[in-house]
């Protein structure tokens, strides 16, 4: 096991933030992993691991903690969603951009290797919607995409001019079973199993034909720990990697779970959501990631979907 590598996980209460630290503490030991979040650290339990109440806008308590800590790598994970950031656009443009600007000035200070996510949402209505290719059109639309392209600007611009080691993925929809997401576009791809199992039943605040790039939660953390382990000379593109994993509507979604719950009903109710959805590719070219670091996908949809009924089965019974 690496001791020398100690990690700062900003977000560590998030959809991603809460698997990545479990994935990293097997990894690199439990006090080798600091969880950085917002909330107090009493509403954290201590038998999880060291953890920080840190807010990334605070430069000045987030130096102190990348310093105490002799952090080696960190990934800054806070940051509102799309659907949450329409709510609240300037706070989501100030929490996901000064959020990366605060750690990018300190890994060229401290020159720790970052990991910062970007999205689907970095796409827009003008981009070739299948199998998006790695540099294509990017003309976003939601506040949340914006500061995604934005991000990945800023970080291709301080490798090119500071040489600091940012990595980043444009994630799909993210599903999984042991962190709940919030206030993105794709949840419905998490919540419909927890409706499927407790009532049969799932409306969809996207309509039937809304088809999304979108990908298991253990593929997601995979591929950010297999780019973040990777030799430098390898990653070739620091904007951030085009990432696939499958593409799937609504429609699609349910009939795969009706294959284990044949009851199994759905509607449709689009809402808001619906606008941001329609803005984004259906599928996504990530050949790119497979020349470069040797980036594959494990989970396709019937895997993804039973992973999820068995794991949700256990939490909802
Ligand atoms: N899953 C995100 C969202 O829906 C996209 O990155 O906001």
């Amino acid at each position: 096991m690496s001791t020398n590598r100690k990690a700062l996980v900003i977000g560590c209460r998030g959809q991603i933030g809460i698997e990545l630290v479990m994935a990293l503490r097997t990894k690199l030991g439990q006090d080798n992993v600091i969880g950085a979040d917002i909330q107090p650290a009493e509403s954290v339990s201590s038998e999880d691991g060291p953890y920080v109440q840190l807010n990334v806008l605070d430069a000045e308590a987030l130096r102190a903690c990348v310093q105490d800590h002799a952090v080696t790598e960190v990934y800054q994970l806070a940051a509102l969603l799309s659907a949450t950031g329409e709510k609240n656009p300037m706070y989501a443009w100030k929490l996901n951009m000064e959020g990366l600007l605060n750690i990018l000035e300190l890994a060229k200070e401290f020159k720790f290797r970052l990991f910062w996510p970007s999205s689907i949402a970095a796409f827009g209505p003008t981009t070739p919607a299948d199998q998006t290719p790695q540099t294509t059109i990017m003309e976003p639309s939601s506040v949340y995409g914006i500061s995604k392209l934005a991000g990945e600007r800023w970080c291709e611009y301080y490798f090119m001019k500071y040489g600091v080691d940012v990595r980043s993925l444009r994630y799909p929809g993210l599903i999984g079973h042991r962190s709940a997401p919030g206030g993105g576009t794709t949840d419905y791809a998490v919540d419909i199993f927890y409706s499927a199992l407790k009532e049969n039943k799932y409306t969809s605040f996207l309509s039937e034909n809304t088809e999304l790039p979108m990908m298991m939660m253990e593929d997601a953390i995979r591929a950010t720990i297999q780019l973040m382990e990777s030799d430098a000379e390898k990653i070739k593109i620091r904007s951030a990697y085009n990432l696939a994993g499958i593409s799937f509507t609504p429609k699609q979604l349910a009939e795969e779970i009706q294959k284990h719950l044949p009851g199994f009903e759905i509607s449709y109710a689009p809402d808001f959501r619906q606008g941001l959805a329609d803005s984004w590719p259906n599928s996504i070219d990530d050949s790119t990631a497979k020349n470069d670091w040797g980036w594959e996908i494990e989970y396709p949809m019937p895997r993804l979907v039973s992973t999820m009924l068995e794991e949700i089965a256990k939490k909802v019974s």
